[in-house]
């Protein structure tokens, strides 16, 4: 089994930005984290953070992972092209959010890529990322 987690749009500024929401670890250190989990679980990862939505596609489109693990970031609300590369696979798709989306701003609570996913997990910071992957390895 192997697992891609891809961070979207700001992604790589966690641990820097809204410290109150997002919390103080990097994405790097975060995903050093998620990589040990990942390992103690018999389970591969790959990592991929691209501020650029049709960079954000095109992975999709090609990874070779058995299931992605996806926070498209502010993407997330708006973004009609990722919706459709995550429909024009068979690669399963969780998305995740680190902060509660229901619970902050009014835009934040629409997401268009929901749809298309096999399930939402959210709120719970950097182990909503872990909470996901383990709902690959059930
Ligand atoms: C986020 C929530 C989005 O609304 C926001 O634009 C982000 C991060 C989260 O992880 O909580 O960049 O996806």
């Amino acid at each position: 089994m192997k697992l891609l987690f891809l961070n979207g749009v700001n992604l790589n500024r966690t641990g820097m930005r809204e410290r109150g929401v997002y919390g103080t670890q990097t994405l790097e250190e975060i995903n050093g984290e998620i990589e040990r989990y990942c390992k103690a679980r018999g389970c591969e990862s790959e990592f991929f953070q691209s501020n650029a939505e049709g960079e954000i596609c095109t992975k999709i489109q090609m990874t070779d992972a058995d299931g992605i693990v996806l926070n498209a970031g502010a993407y997330t609300h708006y973004s009609y092209a990722i919706r459709d590369a995550i429909a024009s696979v068979d690669t399963p798709v969780v998305e995740v959010h680190m902060s509660n989306v229901h619970a902050r701003e009014a835009f934040r609570h629409t997401s268009v890529i929901s749809e298309v996913c096999r399930g939402t997990i959210l709120g719970f910071g950097k182990n909503s990322y872990i909470l996901a992957a383990e709902s690959f390895l059930l």
